[in-house]
C-alpha cells in the first residue's frame, strides 16, 4: 500500500520504517528540515534499538523516503497517518494546533478517496473535529474516512513493539476503512478491535492512565510497607501471581516518568473535567508520583544529613531504561534538588549524557560506573540499566569515600548488600 506518516517524533518515525519494512511504499513527512536532512544522512534523531538498521535496509529497498512535503505524501498514499505532537498547554490539555494545521494541508492536496488515520494521543472527539476541518478545506469534495488507531509503543523497544502489538485499536464508522486498515495490519497476526471513533480515542488515555495508576498503587504500597518493615517487592511478586492483577508494571521506584504518562494523565483529567466528571483518582496518581522522587530525596538527606559540599555520584539519568530520553524524569528532579542544596554531583547514564549535558551544566559526566562512584560521599541508583546490576560492587565501594548506595529502582538485595558491608537504602524494604 502507499502510505505517508506525517510527522517523525517517536510514533511516527518508527510507525512509518516499520509499516515500510512490512512491504509498504511510505513517505515519512516532517516539516523540521534538520530532522529529515539528518534522516536522509541515516542519522538518527532518537536513540531506538533496531530503529537504524530498518531506515537503511528499507531506503535501500526503495520502500522509505523522508520528505518535508506534505503535498508529496498526500498525493503519494491511500492511507495517511497522522503522528504529529501533541504538547501539554500550561494547563494541561493537550495542545491540538499542529493536528489542525495538518488537517488543512491534506484537504487541501486530496486527490482521490484517502484514509487519514490519527495516531497522535489526542482528546476524545478529536477524530469529529478532523473530519470537520477536511471537510471545510476540501474544496472539491472528495471522499475520505477518519480513523482514530492509538499506538502502544513503549521507548527502548518501540520497533519490538510495533511489530508484535498485544492489539491493534481501528475506531471509525467506515466499513470501507475497517478493511483497508486491516488489510494494511494482517501481516502482524495481532487481534484487532474494531470500535467507533470516539471509544478508540479513549482506549488510548485509558491504558496509559491505568498503567500510571499501577504505578502509583505499588508506589503508595512502597511507604506502607517501608514503614511496616515489609518488603514491596515480594508484596508485589505475591499479588502478580493472580491472573486479574497481572505481574508487570508493578515495581516500586522514584515514580513514572518520559513524554507519555504524565502528560496522559493529566490530559485525562482535563477531559473528564470538560465532560463535567471529576477523576479524583487520577489526581490522585499525580500526587503519588510527585511524593516518590521527594521520598527518595529525603532518603538522601537523612542518610547523609547536610547536602551541602557532600559529592553524590549518580547512576542513570534516562526516564527508563534503553532510552536516551529524559523528558520529564524523576531523576531530573533529585539531581536539581541536590545541586540547589550545594551538592557536587558525578553522574553516568549509558545513553542519555549528551542530553542530560544540556539541562544540567553543572553537573561531571563521567565515563563509566565506576568513575562516577570515585569519591563520592554516596552513590544513587536513579535508573535500572542492565549495566548497573552487573557492577563490581566490591570496587565500587573501595572507590566510594563511604559505602553507601541509595537505590531508587531496588535493583539490588539488601541482604547481599549489608554482607557486602554496604549501608543501602531501596524503596519500599
Ligand atoms: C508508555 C506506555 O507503556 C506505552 O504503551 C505508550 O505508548 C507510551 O507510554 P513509555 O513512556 O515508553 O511507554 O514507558 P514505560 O515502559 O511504559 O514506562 C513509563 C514510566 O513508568 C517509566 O518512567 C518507568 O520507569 C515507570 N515504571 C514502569 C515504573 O516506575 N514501574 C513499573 O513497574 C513500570
Amino acid at each position: 500500500m502507499n502510505l505517508c506518516v506525517i510527522g517523525t517524533g517517536y510514533v511516527g518515525l518508527v510507525t512509518g520504517v516499520c509499516l515500510a519494512d512490512m512491504g509498504n511504499d511510505v513517505i515519512c513527512i516532517d516539516n523540521n528540515e534538520t530532522k529529515i536532512d539528518k534522516l536522509n544522512k541515516d542519522i538518527m534523531p532518537i536513540y531506538e534499538p533496531g530503529l537504524k538498521e530498518l531506515v537503511i535496509k528499507n531506503k535501500k529497498q526503495k520502500q522509505l523516503r523522508f520528505s518535508k512535503s506534505i503535498a508529496d505524501g498526500v498525493k503519494h498514499a491511500d492511507v495517511i497517518f497522522i503522528s504529529v505532537d501533541t504538547p501539554p498547554r500550561p494547563n494541561g490539555e493537550a495542545d491540538l494546533r499542529s493536528v489542525a494545521n495538518v488537517c488543512r494541508e491534506i484537504a487541501l492536496y486530496m486527490d482521490r478517496y484517502k484514509v487519514v488515520v490519527d495516531k497522535s494521543t489526542v482528546p476524545v472527539e478529536t477524530g469529529e473535529k478532523v473530519a470537520e476541518t477536511i471537510r471545510r478545506y476540501n474544496k472539491r469534495n472528495i471522499d475520505f474516512d477518519v480513523v482514530s488507531n492509538p499506538e502502544f509503543l513503549r521507548e527502548g523497544s518501540a520497533v519490538h513493539d510495533t511489530m508484535h502489538p498485544d492489539r491493534i485499536v481501528i475506531g471509525t464508522n467506515s466499513p470501507r476503512a475497517v478493511n483497508i486498515m486491516e488489510e494494511l495490519y494482517r501481516p502482524l497476526k495481532a487481534p484487532v478491535i474494531v470500535t467507533d471513533i470516539k471509544s478508540a480515542e479513549i482506549i488510548k488515555h485509558a491504558s496509559n492512565s491505568f498503567l500510571a495508576m499501577k504505578i502509583s498503587y505499588v508506589n503508595a504500597l512502597s511507604i506502607i510497607c517501608e514503614r511496616a518493615g515489609a518488603d514491596v517487592t515480594k508484596v508485589a511478586a505475591g499479588m502478580g501471581w493472580d491472573k486479574r492483577i497481572g505481574k508487570t508494571f508493578l515495581n516500586a521506584g522514584i515514580g513514572y516518568g518520559g513524554a507519555c504518562f504524565p502528560k496522559d494523565v493529566k490530559a485525562f483529567i482535563k477531559i473528564a473535567e470538560k465532560l463535567n466528571c471529576g477523576f479524583e483518582l487520577l489526581e490522585a496518581v499525580e500526587e503519588i508520583n510527585d511524593r516518590q522522587w521527594r521520598h527518595f530525596l529525603k532518603k538522601i538527606e537523612e542518610t547523609l544529613w547536610v547536602i551541602h559540599d557532600k559529592t553524590i555520584g549518580v547512576l542513570g539519568v534516562s526516564f527508563k531504561p534503553n532510552t536516551d530520553d529524559i523528558r520529564s524524569a524523576p531523576s531530573i528532579n533529585i539531581i536539581k534538588a541536590l545541586l540547589a542544596e550545594g551538592a557536587r554531583i558525578r553522574a553516568y547514564d549509558p545513553q542519555a549524557m549528551e542530553k542530560a549535558k544540556e539541562i544540567l551544566p553543572e553537573v561531571v559526566f563521567c565515563p563509566d560506573p565506576y568513575a562516577a562512584a570515585e569519591g563520592a560521599d554516596a552513590l544513587i541508583i536513579l535508573t535500572e540499566w542492565d549495566e548497573f546490576r552487573n557492577l563490581d560492587l566490591k570496587k565500587v565501594s573501595k572507590l566510594l569515600t563511604h559505602p553507601i548506595i541509595l537505590d531508587g529502582r531496588n535493583i539490588f538485595d539488601p541482604a547481599e548488600m549489608e554482607a557486602l558491608g554496604f549501608i543501602y537504602k531501596s524503596m519500599g524494604r
